[in-house]
Protein backbone atom coordinates (compact mmCIF):
# COMPACT_ATOMS: atom_id res chain seq x y z
CA UNK A 1 0.00 0.00 0.00
CA UNK A 2 1.48 3.09 -1.37
CA UNK A 3 0.98 6.96 -0.25
CA UNK A 4 1.51 9.57 -1.70
CA UNK A 5 3.96 11.71 0.45
CA UNK A 6 2.38 15.73 2.28
CA UNK A 7 4.28 17.63 -0.09
CA UNK A 8 3.36 16.03 -3.40
CA UNK A 9 -0.17 16.53 -2.19
CA UNK A 10 0.50 20.04 -1.09
CA UNK A 11 1.03 20.74 -4.40
CA UNK A 12 -1.62 18.93 -6.29
CA UNK A 13 -4.04 20.52 -3.86
CA UNK A 14 -2.88 24.04 -4.82
CA UNK A 15 -2.40 23.29 -8.41
CA UNK A 16 -6.25 21.63 -8.24
CA UNK A 17 -7.52 24.40 -5.67
CA UNK A 18 -10.54 25.13 -7.80
CA UNK A 19 -11.88 21.85 -7.67
CA UNK A 20 -10.78 21.21 -4.26
CA UNK A 21 -12.39 24.10 -3.27
CA UNK A 22 -15.86 23.16 -4.30
CA UNK A 23 -15.20 19.95 -1.55
CA UNK A 24 -14.19 21.68 1.51
CA UNK A 25 -17.44 23.22 2.97
CA UNK A 26 -14.89 26.51 4.68
CA UNK A 27 -13.99 27.73 0.89
CA UNK A 28 -17.52 27.55 0.05
CA UNK A 29 -17.09 31.09 -0.03
CA UNK A 30 -15.05 31.26 -2.95
CA UNK A 31 -17.48 29.48 -4.91
CA UNK A 32 -19.15 32.42 -6.90
CA UNK A 33 -15.66 33.46 -8.54
CA UNK A 34 -14.46 29.92 -9.22
CA UNK A 35 -18.20 29.82 -10.85
CA UNK A 36 -17.20 30.66 -13.85
CA UNK A 37 -14.01 28.28 -14.57
CA UNK A 38 -15.84 25.37 -13.10
CA UNK A 39 -18.95 25.36 -15.16
CA UNK A 40 -17.89 23.05 -17.89
CA UNK A 41 -16.26 20.80 -15.75
CA UNK A 42 -17.68 17.87 -14.78
CA UNK A 43 -17.04 16.07 -11.34
CA UNK A 44 -16.07 12.46 -11.25
CA UNK A 45 -15.80 9.91 -8.63
CA UNK A 46 -14.73 6.39 -8.46
CA UNK A 47 -17.61 3.84 -9.11
CA UNK A 48 -15.78 0.42 -9.77
CA UNK A 49 -12.31 -1.60 -10.02
CA UNK A 50 -12.09 -4.14 -12.30
CA UNK A 51 -9.45 -6.99 -11.42
CA UNK A 52 -8.55 -9.41 -14.23
CA UNK A 53 -5.71 -11.68 -13.47
CA UNK A 54 -3.06 -12.47 -15.87
CA UNK A 55 -0.95 -15.65 -15.96
CA UNK A 56 -2.26 -18.86 -14.46
CA UNK A 57 -4.87 -17.08 -13.18
CA UNK A 58 -6.86 -15.16 -16.18
CA UNK A 59 -10.17 -16.57 -15.54
CA UNK A 60 -10.31 -14.68 -12.49
CA UNK A 61 -12.27 -11.23 -13.09
CA UNK A 62 -13.98 -9.43 -10.77
CA UNK A 63 -15.60 -6.02 -10.05
CA UNK A 64 -15.58 -4.01 -6.72
CA UNK A 65 -18.12 -1.46 -6.37
CA UNK A 66 -17.10 1.36 -4.14
CA UNK A 67 -19.28 2.85 -1.65
CA UNK A 68 -20.42 6.59 -2.77
CA UNK A 69 -18.51 7.58 0.71
CA UNK A 70 -14.88 6.28 -0.38
CA UNK A 71 -12.33 8.97 -0.30
CA UNK A 72 -8.74 8.85 -1.63
CA UNK A 73 -5.82 8.86 0.10
CA UNK A 74 -5.24 11.84 -1.44
CA UNK A 75 -8.34 13.62 0.29
CA UNK A 76 -9.87 14.07 -2.73
CA UNK A 77 -13.41 11.74 -3.47
CA UNK A 78 -14.26 14.21 -6.81
CA UNK A 79 -12.06 14.97 -9.62
CA UNK A 80 -13.04 17.92 -12.34
CA UNK A 81 -12.34 17.66 -15.58
CA UNK A 82 -13.17 19.80 -18.79
CA UNK A 83 -14.00 18.27 -22.04
CA UNK A 84 -13.81 19.77 -25.35
CA UNK A 85 -15.82 18.37 -28.89
CA UNK A 86 -13.64 17.00 -31.63
CA UNK A 87 -14.09 15.43 -34.57
CA UNK A 88 -12.87 12.11 -34.11
CA UNK A 89 -12.26 9.20 -37.21
CA UNK A 90 -12.62 6.06 -35.89
CA UNK A 91 -14.26 2.63 -37.01
CA UNK A 92 -17.97 2.75 -37.49
CA UNK A 93 -18.29 -0.85 -35.54
CA UNK A 94 -16.42 -0.96 -32.67
CA UNK A 95 -18.76 -2.88 -30.62
CA UNK A 96 -16.32 -5.53 -28.51
CA UNK A 97 -17.74 -8.42 -30.27
CA UNK A 98 -16.84 -7.17 -33.74
CA UNK A 99 -13.44 -6.27 -32.38
CA UNK A 100 -12.74 -9.31 -30.49
CA UNK A 101 -13.95 -11.14 -33.51
CA UNK A 102 -12.06 -9.12 -35.97
CA UNK A 103 -9.22 -9.17 -33.89
CA UNK A 104 -9.01 -13.11 -33.56
CA UNK A 105 -9.28 -13.19 -37.52
CA UNK A 106 -6.98 -10.56 -38.33
CA UNK A 107 -4.00 -12.88 -37.90
CA UNK A 108 -4.91 -15.24 -39.86
CA UNK A 109 -3.05 -15.65 -43.36
CA UNK A 110 -4.31 -13.10 -46.19
CA UNK A 111 -6.84 -11.44 -43.68
CA UNK A 112 -8.34 -8.42 -45.32
CA UNK A 113 -6.86 -5.57 -43.54
CA UNK A 114 -9.22 -2.88 -41.54
CA UNK A 115 -8.26 -0.30 -43.95
CA UNK A 116 -11.14 -2.03 -46.11
CA UNK A 117 -13.78 -1.44 -43.40
CA UNK A 118 -15.68 1.97 -42.61
CA UNK A 119 -14.60 4.71 -41.41
CA UNK A 120 -17.00 7.35 -39.98
CA UNK A 121 -15.79 11.23 -38.74
CA UNK A 122 -18.38 12.16 -35.46
CA UNK A 123 -17.96 15.08 -32.87
CA UNK A 124 -16.70 13.23 -29.42
CA UNK A 125 -16.38 15.12 -26.22
CA UNK A 126 -12.85 14.46 -25.84
CA UNK A 127 -10.25 15.61 -21.97
CA UNK A 128 -9.74 19.29 -23.01
CA UNK A 129 -5.72 18.71 -22.97
CA UNK A 130 -4.82 22.28 -22.92
CA UNK A 131 -6.03 22.65 -20.09
CA UNK A 132 -3.31 22.14 -17.29
CA UNK A 133 -5.84 21.56 -14.01
CA UNK A 134 -7.61 18.86 -16.28
CA UNK A 135 -4.20 16.85 -17.41
CA UNK A 136 -2.92 17.27 -13.65
CA UNK A 137 -6.47 15.65 -12.86
CA UNK A 138 -5.86 12.90 -14.82
CA UNK A 139 -2.60 12.12 -13.86
CA UNK A 140 -4.06 11.80 -9.89
CA UNK A 141 -6.93 9.52 -11.22
CA UNK A 142 -3.61 7.47 -12.40
CA UNK A 143 -2.12 7.91 -9.43
CA UNK A 144 -5.14 6.55 -7.40
CA UNK A 145 -5.13 3.54 -9.38
CA UNK A 146 -2.04 2.61 -7.14
CA UNK A 147 -3.77 3.09 -4.41
CA UNK A 148 -5.37 0.63 -2.28
CA UNK A 149 -9.32 0.88 -1.78
CA UNK A 150 -10.70 -0.33 1.55
CA UNK A 151 -9.84 -4.06 1.93
CA UNK A 152 -13.23 -5.35 1.14
CA UNK A 153 -14.72 -9.25 0.92
CA UNK A 154 -17.48 -7.23 -1.73
CA UNK A 155 -15.57 -8.15 -4.90
CA UNK A 156 -18.56 -9.98 -7.37
CA UNK A 157 -17.44 -12.05 -10.45
CA UNK A 158 -17.54 -11.37 -13.84
CA UNK A 159 -17.33 -13.90 -16.21
CA UNK A 160 -16.20 -17.32 -16.04
CA UNK A 161 -17.35 -19.13 -12.73
CA UNK A 162 -14.91 -17.96 -10.10
CA UNK A 163 -12.79 -21.01 -8.99
CA UNK A 164 -12.89 -20.35 -5.27
CA UNK A 165 -9.99 -22.63 -4.40
CA UNK A 166 -7.90 -20.10 -6.50
CA UNK A 167 -8.13 -17.31 -3.71
CA UNK A 168 -8.42 -13.68 -4.94
CA UNK A 169 -6.86 -10.59 -3.27
CA UNK A 170 -5.91 -7.00 -4.16
CA UNK A 171 -2.14 -7.87 -4.29
CA UNK A 172 -2.63 -10.17 -6.59
CA UNK A 173 -0.90 -9.72 -10.31
CA UNK A 174 -3.06 -8.47 -13.18
CA UNK A 175 -4.11 -5.97 -14.62
CA UNK A 176 -7.17 -3.05 -13.12
CA UNK A 177 -9.41 -0.49 -14.70
CA UNK A 178 -10.40 2.36 -11.66
CA UNK A 179 -13.99 3.04 -13.71
CA UNK A 180 -14.88 6.94 -12.21
CA UNK A 181 -18.03 8.25 -14.07
CA UNK A 182 -19.69 12.10 -13.68
CA UNK A 183 -23.22 12.51 -11.81
CA UNK A 184 -25.41 11.76 -14.72
CA UNK A 185 -23.01 8.75 -16.48
CA UNK A 186 -22.21 10.79 -19.47
CA UNK A 187 -18.57 10.44 -19.24
CA UNK A 188 -16.79 7.72 -17.63
CA UNK A 189 -13.03 7.33 -17.28
CA UNK A 190 -11.18 4.46 -16.64
CA UNK A 191 -7.79 4.52 -15.13
CA UNK A 192 -5.73 1.49 -16.50
CA UNK A 193 -2.84 -0.58 -14.66
CA UNK A 194 -0.84 -2.87 -14.60
CA UNK A 195 1.02 -4.62 -11.83
CA UNK A 196 4.31 -5.09 -12.86
CA UNK A 197 5.07 -1.27 -13.54
CA UNK A 198 5.41 -1.02 -9.91
CA UNK A 199 9.22 -1.46 -10.45
CA UNK A 200 9.12 2.02 -11.67
CA UNK A 201 6.96 3.38 -9.29
CA UNK A 202 7.21 2.00 -6.15
CA UNK A 203 9.41 2.33 -2.97
CA UNK A 204 11.09 -0.83 -3.37
CA UNK A 205 8.46 -2.94 -3.50
CA UNK A 206 8.98 -4.73 -7.03
CA UNK A 207 7.38 -7.69 -8.13
CA UNK A 208 10.49 -8.87 -9.84
CA UNK A 209 8.65 -11.77 -11.79
CA UNK A 210 6.35 -9.93 -13.04
CA UNK A 211 8.17 -9.10 -16.46
CA UNK A 212 6.25 -11.23 -19.42
CA UNK A 213 4.06 -8.97 -20.32
CA UNK A 214 6.71 -5.50 -20.26
CA UNK A 215 9.17 -7.82 -21.96
CA UNK A 216 6.43 -8.96 -24.28
CA UNK A 217 5.34 -5.37 -25.28
CA UNK A 218 8.04 -3.67 -25.73
CA UNK A 219 11.45 -5.89 -26.67
CA UNK A 220 12.12 -6.34 -30.37
CA UNK A 221 11.89 -10.33 -30.61
CA UNK A 222 10.97 -12.22 -27.24
CA UNK A 223 13.58 -9.95 -25.06
CA UNK A 224 16.04 -11.59 -26.68
CA UNK A 225 18.48 -9.57 -26.04
CA UNK A 226 21.49 -11.38 -25.27
CA UNK A 227 21.92 -15.05 -24.76
CA UNK A 228 21.74 -15.45 -21.16
CA UNK A 229 18.53 -13.30 -21.22
CA UNK A 230 15.18 -15.47 -20.36
CA UNK A 231 13.16 -15.64 -23.52
CA UNK A 232 9.23 -14.60 -22.45
CA UNK A 233 8.03 -16.35 -26.11
CA UNK A 234 9.97 -18.55 -28.63
CA UNK A 235 9.74 -16.50 -31.45
CA UNK A 236 13.10 -16.26 -32.18
CA UNK A 237 14.64 -18.14 -35.08
CA UNK A 238 18.35 -17.16 -35.65
CA UNK A 239 20.37 -13.93 -35.23
CA UNK A 240 18.33 -11.19 -35.82
CA UNK A 241 15.17 -12.92 -37.63
CA UNK A 242 12.27 -13.96 -35.54
CA UNK A 243 8.78 -15.06 -36.55
CA UNK A 244 5.93 -12.48 -37.13
CA UNK A 245 3.04 -14.42 -36.70
CA UNK A 246 4.49 -16.44 -33.42
CA UNK A 247 4.97 -12.61 -31.90
CA UNK A 248 1.55 -11.70 -32.92
CA UNK A 249 -0.24 -14.67 -30.90
CA UNK A 250 1.91 -14.34 -28.09
CA UNK A 251 0.45 -10.73 -27.34
CA UNK A 252 -2.90 -11.92 -28.24
CA UNK A 253 -2.43 -14.75 -26.13
CA UNK A 254 -5.60 -15.20 -23.34
CA UNK A 255 -3.08 -14.72 -20.44
CA UNK A 256 -1.27 -11.58 -21.21
CA UNK A 257 -2.43 -8.07 -20.30
CA UNK A 258 -4.04 -7.34 -23.33
CA UNK A 259 -7.02 -9.40 -23.24
CA UNK A 260 -7.41 -8.60 -20.02
CA UNK A 261 -8.05 -5.34 -21.02
CA UNK A 262 -10.45 -6.06 -23.39
CA UNK A 263 -12.54 -7.98 -20.41
CA UNK A 264 -12.76 -5.09 -18.65
CA UNK A 265 -13.57 -2.63 -21.49
CA UNK A 266 -16.51 -4.88 -22.34
CA UNK A 267 -17.26 -4.91 -18.61
CA UNK A 268 -17.34 -1.43 -18.12
CA UNK A 269 -19.42 -0.57 -21.34
CA UNK A 270 -21.92 -2.87 -20.78
CA UNK A 271 -22.23 -1.26 -17.29
CA UNK A 272 -22.25 2.28 -18.74
CA UNK A 273 -23.49 1.30 -22.66
CA UNK A 274 -24.49 5.06 -23.67
CA UNK A 275 -21.35 6.80 -21.73
CA UNK A 276 -18.51 8.56 -23.64
CA UNK A 277 -15.20 6.34 -22.70
CA UNK A 278 -11.97 8.18 -21.96
CA UNK A 279 -8.84 5.71 -20.94
CA UNK A 280 -5.80 7.30 -18.78
CA UNK A 281 -3.28 5.46 -17.35
CA UNK A 282 0.91 5.81 -16.39
CA UNK A 283 3.42 3.82 -16.99
CA UNK A 284 2.75 0.46 -18.53
CA UNK A 285 -0.78 0.98 -17.68
CA UNK A 286 -0.52 4.22 -20.19
CA UNK A 287 0.98 1.65 -22.98
CA UNK A 288 -1.95 -0.55 -22.40
CA UNK A 289 -4.73 2.37 -22.45
CA UNK A 290 -2.93 3.39 -25.31
CA UNK A 291 -3.38 -0.08 -27.19
CA UNK A 292 -7.06 0.19 -25.66
CA UNK A 293 -7.91 3.37 -27.54
CA UNK A 294 -6.64 2.55 -30.31
CA UNK A 295 -8.83 -0.25 -30.72
CA UNK A 296 -12.65 1.16 -29.57
CA UNK A 297 -11.37 5.06 -30.89
CA UNK A 298 -11.55 6.04 -27.17
CA UNK A 299 -9.72 9.95 -26.11
CA UNK A 300 -6.92 8.40 -24.12
CA UNK A 301 -4.18 9.98 -22.63
CA UNK A 302 -1.27 8.40 -21.15
CA UNK A 303 1.76 9.02 -18.81
CA UNK A 304 5.32 8.50 -19.18
CA UNK A 305 4.25 5.43 -21.02
CA UNK A 306 6.33 2.86 -22.60
CA UNK A 307 6.69 3.26 -26.38
CA UNK A 308 3.47 0.97 -27.76
CA UNK A 309 3.43 1.20 -31.68
CA UNK A 310 5.30 -1.73 -31.90
CA UNK A 311 2.90 -3.40 -30.08
CA UNK A 312 -0.18 -1.90 -31.06
CA UNK A 313 0.97 -3.15 -35.07
CA UNK A 314 1.77 -6.42 -33.97
CA UNK A 315 -2.16 -6.69 -32.57
CA UNK A 316 -3.42 -5.19 -35.86
CA UNK A 317 -5.50 -2.31 -34.50
CA UNK A 318 -7.15 0.61 -36.54
CA UNK A 319 -4.87 3.14 -37.13
CA UNK A 320 -7.88 5.87 -39.10
CA UNK A 321 -6.58 6.77 -42.51
CA UNK A 322 -6.26 10.58 -40.64
CA UNK A 323 -3.61 13.14 -40.70
CA UNK A 324 -1.62 12.09 -37.69
CA UNK A 325 -2.39 15.41 -35.63
CA UNK A 326 -5.87 14.14 -35.32
CA UNK A 327 -5.19 11.39 -33.19
CA UNK A 328 -7.05 11.18 -29.62
CA UNK A 329 -4.02 9.69 -28.61
CA UNK A 330 -2.00 11.43 -26.44
CA UNK A 331 0.95 10.65 -24.65
CA UNK A 332 2.70 12.95 -21.91
CA UNK A 333 6.14 12.70 -20.93
CA UNK A 334 9.16 14.32 -20.06
CA UNK A 335 13.19 14.59 -21.22
CA UNK A 336 14.40 13.07 -18.39
CA UNK A 337 12.09 9.73 -18.77
CA UNK A 338 14.43 7.18 -20.10
CA UNK A 339 11.80 4.47 -20.24
CA UNK A 340 9.13 7.22 -22.06
CA UNK A 341 12.20 8.21 -24.23
CA UNK A 342 12.76 5.08 -25.39
CA UNK A 343 16.52 4.98 -24.34
CA UNK A 344 16.16 2.62 -21.28
CA UNK A 345 17.96 -0.05 -22.86
CA UNK A 346 21.53 -1.03 -23.01
CA UNK A 347 23.57 -2.81 -20.38
CA UNK A 348 24.09 -0.13 -18.04
CA UNK A 349 20.21 1.04 -17.87
CA UNK A 350 17.92 0.56 -14.62
CA UNK A 351 16.04 -1.16 -17.20
CA UNK A 352 18.60 -3.87 -17.94
CA UNK A 353 19.65 -4.37 -14.74
CA UNK A 354 16.29 -4.99 -13.67
CA UNK A 355 15.77 -7.61 -16.27
CA UNK A 356 13.18 -5.42 -18.50
CA UNK A 357 14.37 -5.22 -22.21
CA UNK A 358 12.27 -1.64 -23.14
CA UNK A 359 13.77 -1.61 -27.27
CA UNK A 360 11.09 0.22 -28.42
CA UNK A 361 11.32 3.93 -29.30
CA UNK A 362 7.91 4.64 -31.10
CA UNK A 363 4.64 5.85 -29.63
CA UNK A 364 1.55 5.53 -31.36
CA UNK A 365 -0.67 8.52 -31.99
CA UNK A 366 0.54 12.05 -30.30
CA UNK A 367 3.77 12.59 -28.23
CA UNK A 368 3.11 15.71 -25.77
CA UNK A 369 6.06 16.54 -24.48
CA UNK A 370 7.80 18.67 -21.04
CA UNK A 371 11.43 19.30 -21.66
CA UNK A 372 12.15 18.98 -17.93
CA UNK A 373 15.83 18.88 -19.06
CA UNK A 374 16.14 22.12 -20.48
CA UNK A 375 13.55 24.07 -18.83
CA UNK A 376 14.00 22.19 -14.67
CA UNK A 377 17.43 21.14 -14.69
CA UNK A 378 15.88 17.67 -14.12
CA UNK A 379 18.78 14.99 -14.42
CA UNK A 380 17.75 11.96 -16.54
CA UNK A 381 16.40 8.93 -14.64
CA UNK A 382 14.13 6.42 -13.79
CA UNK A 383 13.18 8.55 -10.82
CA UNK A 384 11.24 11.21 -13.38
CA UNK A 385 9.35 8.34 -14.60
CA UNK A 386 7.28 8.31 -10.89
CA UNK A 387 3.57 9.70 -11.57
CA UNK A 388 4.47 11.35 -8.14
CA UNK A 389 6.37 13.34 -10.62
CA UNK A 390 4.51 13.56 -13.44
CA UNK A 391 1.95 15.50 -10.96
CA UNK A 392 4.77 18.09 -9.51
CA UNK A 393 5.50 18.49 -13.27
CA UNK A 394 2.19 19.12 -14.67
CA UNK A 395 1.82 21.64 -11.59
CA UNK A 396 4.91 23.74 -12.27
CA UNK A 397 4.01 24.40 -16.04
CA UNK A 398 1.47 27.35 -16.72
CA UNK A 399 0.08 25.64 -19.81
CA UNK A 400 0.38 22.22 -21.40
CA UNK A 401 2.81 21.24 -23.99
CA UNK A 402 2.11 20.94 -28.06
CA UNK A 403 1.21 17.07 -28.76
CA UNK A 404 2.94 15.98 -32.16
CA UNK A 405 3.98 12.91 -34.50
CA UNK A 406 7.15 11.57 -34.49
CA UNK A 407 6.90 10.80 -38.06
CA UNK A 408 10.87 10.01 -38.13
CA UNK A 409 10.36 7.13 -35.36
CA UNK A 410 11.53 3.26 -36.82
CA UNK A 411 11.39 0.49 -34.64
CA UNK A 412 13.66 -2.88 -34.24
CA UNK A 413 15.26 -1.66 -37.39
CA UNK A 414 18.33 -4.23 -37.09
CA UNK A 415 16.13 -7.23 -36.47
CA UNK A 416 13.89 -9.25 -39.44
CA UNK A 417 10.92 -10.34 -38.86
CA UNK A 418 9.63 -13.50 -41.45
C1 LIG B 1 -13.68 15.57 -39.73
O1 LIG B 1 -12.41 15.13 -40.21
C2 LIG B 1 -12.45 14.46 -41.46
C3 LIG B 1 -11.07 13.90 -41.81
O2 LIG B 1 -10.04 14.56 -41.20
C4 LIG B 1 -13.00 15.40 -42.53
O3 LIG B 1 -13.07 14.72 -43.77
C5 LIG B 1 -14.39 15.86 -42.11
O4 LIG B 1 -14.87 16.80 -43.04
C6 LIG B 1 -14.35 16.49 -40.74
N1 LIG B 1 -15.72 16.77 -40.33
C7 LIG B 1 -16.08 17.92 -39.76
C8 LIG B 1 -17.53 18.05 -39.39
O5 LIG B 1 -15.28 18.81 -39.54
C1 LIG C 1 -9.72 24.24 -22.43
O1 LIG C 1 -8.71 24.68 -21.55
C2 LIG C 1 -8.15 25.94 -21.88
C3 LIG C 1 -7.01 26.20 -20.90
O2 LIG C 1 -7.44 26.11 -19.59
C4 LIG C 1 -9.22 27.00 -21.82
O3 LIG C 1 -8.67 28.24 -22.21
C5 LIG C 1 -10.37 26.62 -22.74
O4 LIG C 1 -11.41 27.55 -22.62
C6 LIG C 1 -10.88 25.24 -22.41
N1 LIG C 1 -11.88 24.86 -23.38
C7 LIG C 1 -13.12 24.52 -23.01
C8 LIG C 1 -14.06 24.18 -24.12
O5 LIG C 1 -13.47 24.46 -21.85
C1 LIG D 1 -17.44 -9.35 -18.44
O1 LIG D 1 -16.46 -9.81 -19.35
C2 LIG D 1 -16.40 -11.22 -19.46
C3 LIG D 1 -15.25 -11.57 -20.33
O2 LIG D 1 -15.32 -10.91 -21.56
C4 LIG D 1 -17.72 -11.74 -20.02
O3 LIG D 1 -17.67 -13.16 -20.08
C5 LIG D 1 -18.84 -11.31 -19.09
O4 LIG D 1 -20.07 -11.68 -19.64
C6 LIG D 1 -18.82 -9.80 -18.87
N1 LIG D 1 -19.79 -9.46 -17.88
C7 LIG D 1 -20.57 -8.41 -18.00
C8 LIG D 1 -21.52 -8.16 -16.88
O5 LIG D 1 -20.49 -7.66 -18.96
C1 LIG E 1 -9.94 -24.98 -9.12
O1 LIG E 1 -8.54 -24.75 -8.96
C2 LIG E 1 -7.84 -25.82 -8.33
C3 LIG E 1 -6.42 -25.37 -8.09
O2 LIG E 1 -5.82 -24.90 -9.27
C4 LIG E 1 -7.94 -27.06 -9.21
O3 LIG E 1 -7.30 -28.14 -8.57
C5 LIG E 1 -9.42 -27.42 -9.42
O4 LIG E 1 -9.53 -28.51 -10.31
C6 LIG E 1 -10.17 -26.21 -9.98
N1 LIG E 1 -11.59 -26.51 -10.03
C7 LIG E 1 -12.32 -26.24 -11.11
C8 LIG E 1 -13.79 -26.58 -11.00
O5 LIG E 1 -11.87 -25.74 -12.14
C1 LIG F 1 -2.87 -16.71 -8.64
O1 LIG F 1 -3.63 -16.47 -7.45
C2 LIG F 1 -3.06 -17.06 -6.29
C3 LIG F 1 -4.02 -16.91 -5.15
O2 LIG F 1 -4.43 -15.57 -4.98
C4 LIG F 1 -1.71 -16.38 -6.01
O3 LIG F 1 -1.10 -16.95 -4.87
C5 LIG F 1 -0.80 -16.60 -7.22
O4 LIG F 1 0.41 -15.90 -7.03
C6 LIG F 1 -1.48 -16.09 -8.48
N1 LIG F 1 -0.65 -16.47 -9.61
C7 LIG F 1 -0.29 -15.57 -10.52
C8 LIG F 1 0.60 -16.07 -11.63
O5 LIG F 1 -0.64 -14.41 -10.49
C1 LIG G 1 -25.13 5.65 -13.02
O1 LIG G 1 -24.77 4.29 -13.12
C2 LIG G 1 -24.85 3.59 -11.90
C3 LIG G 1 -24.40 2.17 -12.16
O2 LIG G 1 -23.04 2.09 -11.95
C4 LIG G 1 -26.29 3.61 -11.38
O3 LIG G 1 -26.31 2.97 -10.11
C5 LIG G 1 -26.75 5.05 -11.25
O4 LIG G 1 -28.12 5.07 -10.86
C6 LIG G 1 -26.59 5.77 -12.55
N1 LIG G 1 -26.93 7.18 -12.39
C7 LIG G 1 -27.64 7.85 -13.31
C8 LIG G 1 -27.90 9.30 -13.01
O5 LIG G 1 -28.03 7.33 -14.35
C1 LIG H 1 -3.34 18.97 -38.74
O1 LIG H 1 -2.39 19.53 -39.61
C2 LIG H 1 -2.96 20.17 -40.74
C3 LIG H 1 -1.84 20.69 -41.62
O2 LIG H 1 -0.76 19.86 -41.60
C4 LIG H 1 -3.87 21.32 -40.30
O3 LIG H 1 -4.50 21.87 -41.41
C5 LIG H 1 -4.93 20.78 -39.34
O4 LIG H 1 -5.71 21.85 -38.83
C6 LIG H 1 -4.29 20.05 -38.19
N1 LIG H 1 -5.33 19.45 -37.36
C7 LIG H 1 -5.31 19.51 -36.02
C8 LIG H 1 -6.44 18.83 -35.32
O5 LIG H 1 -4.44 20.07 -35.40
Amino acid sequence: MRRLPPLTLLIAAVFAFHALALQIPFLGNRLDSLEAHTRTAAAFKLRHVFHHGIGTNATLHRRLDVPESHAFETGTSEFYLSSVSKNVTRLSQRDPDFMESYLAYTRRPNAIKITDFDWIHEDVCTPNISDPETLGTLARMTADAYVSVPASNDWVDVGEPYNETLGFGWDDKGVRGHVFADDENKTVVVAIKGTSSTLFDSDGDTVANDKINDNLLFSCCCARISYIWTTVCDCYQKSYTCSQTCLEDALYAEDKYYRGLLDIYRNTTSLYPTATIWLTGHSLGGSMAALLGRTYGVPTVAFEAPPERLAAQRLHLPFPPVPANESTIWHYGNTADPIFMGICNGPSSACWVGGYAMETQCHSGLECIYDTVKDKKWHVSVSSHRIKAVIDMIAAYNSTPPCVERSDCQDCFDWEFV
